[in-house]
């Protein structure tokens, strides 16, 4: 993929407040070629007053008719998304880790955006067994059809990096995936969050056209310092 070709742009960002969105959110106010970066979240970004290039909008995703002639951008960026066990149930996982990307995405197409960056996960698949892969297949599926001019997909493996939370399958993961990392195949070796957010900060400023899916060796390749 060629290097940062893009003018000035303004960027949607949704999950600017979670692991990856946050370091999207600084390599985003880091560059240049970002005119505007508008964050829709559902609680205001902490220390968000002081980027004056940053347009932090605290919203109800439950209630897009009230947010939804907010997202004219260029690019827009999703990096949202929950587990089942903070959303409760299977269901109200889907309405944010579907639900909530698709409204956003068919809103942004609407406004004007020419490329729309997904962060998804490794073994998204709609014809999976698993929920959480099928749910996240049927999502790249669904912004894939919608008829953006580009689309881009990352499709990370565990992610590593400090989250203020504590979730038990992760840490396991995350001290395995270290120990073991010389026996384990680059693309499902965890990466870290700051990684996923420079390929996806990359890949926005290289705008190329037409769509792809970046897996995880992919994605710690393009991200690399
Ligand atoms: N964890 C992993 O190892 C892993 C691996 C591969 C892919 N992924 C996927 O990568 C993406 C980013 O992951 P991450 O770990 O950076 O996520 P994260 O830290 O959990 O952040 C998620 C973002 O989504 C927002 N969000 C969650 N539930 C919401 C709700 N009900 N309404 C509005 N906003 C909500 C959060 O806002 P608040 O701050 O307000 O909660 C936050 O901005 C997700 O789609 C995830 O599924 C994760």
């Amino acid at each position: 993929m060629s290097r940062p070709s893009v003018e000035k742009r303004t960027v949607l960002l949704v999950g600017a407040t979670g692991l990856v969105g946050g370091h999207i959110l600084r390599l985003l106010l880091e560059d240049e070629t970002c005119d505007r970066v508008i964050a829709l979240t559902r609680s205001a970004i902490a220390g968000g007053e002081d980027f004056s290039r940053l347009d932090n909008r605290v919203v109800d995703f439950e209630r897009p008719l009230e947010w939804l002639d907010q997202v004219a951008a260029d690019q827009a960026i999703c990096a949202l998304g929950t587990t089942i066990k903070k959303a409760g149930s299977r269901e109200a996982f889907r309405r944010v880790d579907f639900g909530y990307p698709l409204t956003i995405a068919r809103a942004a197409l609407n406004a004007g955006c020419r490329h729309f960056l997904l962060v998804s996960a490794m073994g998204a698949d709609a014809n999976s067994r698993i929920f959480y892969n099928r749910i996240k297949g049927e999502l790249e599926a669904a912004i894939l059809a919608l008829g953006f001019t580009r689309v881009s997909i990352f499709r990370p493996s565990l992610l590593l990096g400090d989250r203020r939370e504590f979730r038990a399958g992760e840490v396991v993961g995350q001290v395995l995936g270290r120990w073991l990392a010389f026996a384990i195949p680059k693309r499902y070796r965890p990466v870290h969050a700051r990684t996923v957010a420079a390929a996806v900060v990359r890949t926005a400023a290289a705008d190329a056209s037409g769509n792809r899916v970046l897996d995880s060796d992919a994605i710690a390749e393009w991200g690399a310092d």
